[in-house]
């Protein structure tokens, strides 16, 4: 990704919107030529709806997604667009942010989660969606191991999944 940019203070025509994405583009510098992989893609995620992505095979969904964690491969260059989160009611430019630094630690897993295609490659055998949960809970909500056991029950009850007693 280029050069961090600047961090929006503006909060005016930010409205309910907890997300906006506006003409992001991205491209993939590969060693034969330039792959553009998202072009000028612009939306809005409003707080309490779902919104969903949708194009055939290729046309960037997962690139865009990956890009509002910053977890896009090396090669992968923004060249155009902003991405601005809500975070406790202050927008944040994300690709401001460093590709490692304290705040995009806070928002992965916290604020913003993804959930990765393939489950045959992305799902750990040894790590259970509820230790995952768990995990989650303990660094982003500072829980103690009881505290974030009974929170990851309560949720999966809430969601009709049966837990794993330990
Ligand atoms: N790490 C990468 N290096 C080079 N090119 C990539 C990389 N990741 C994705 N691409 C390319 O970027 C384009 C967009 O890929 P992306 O994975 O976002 O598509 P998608 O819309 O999620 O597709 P699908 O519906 O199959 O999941 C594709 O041409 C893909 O080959
Ligand atoms: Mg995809």
């Amino acid at each position: 990704m280029t050069t961090p940019q600047t961090i929006v203070h503006d909060h005016e025509g930010f409205g309910d919107a907890v997300l906006q994405v506006k003409n992001l583009s991205i491209d993939f510098h590969l060693r034969q030529h330039i792959l553009h992989a998202v072009r000028d893609v612009t939306f809005d995620l409003h707080r309490g709806k779902t919104l969903a992505l949708v194009g055939e095979s290729g046309s960037g969904k997962s690139v865009t997604a990956r890009s509002l964690l910053k977890i896009v491969d090396r090669a992968a260059r923004m060249t155009s667009g902003t991405i601005v989160l809500d975070t406790d009611g202050k927008p944040v430019d994300i690709h401001a942010l460093a590709d490692e630094g304290k705040e995009i630690r806070a928002i992965r897993g916290g604020r913003v989660s993804l959930i990765f295609q393939e489950p045959m490659s992305s799902l750990s055998p040894v790590h259970t969606i509820g230790d995952q949960i768990i995990e989650a809970l303990r660094l982003h909500r500072n829980m103690k191991q009881a505290e974030a056991r009974a929170e990851r029950s309560a949720c999966c009850r809430r969601w009709k999944y049966r837990t794993r007693k330990r």
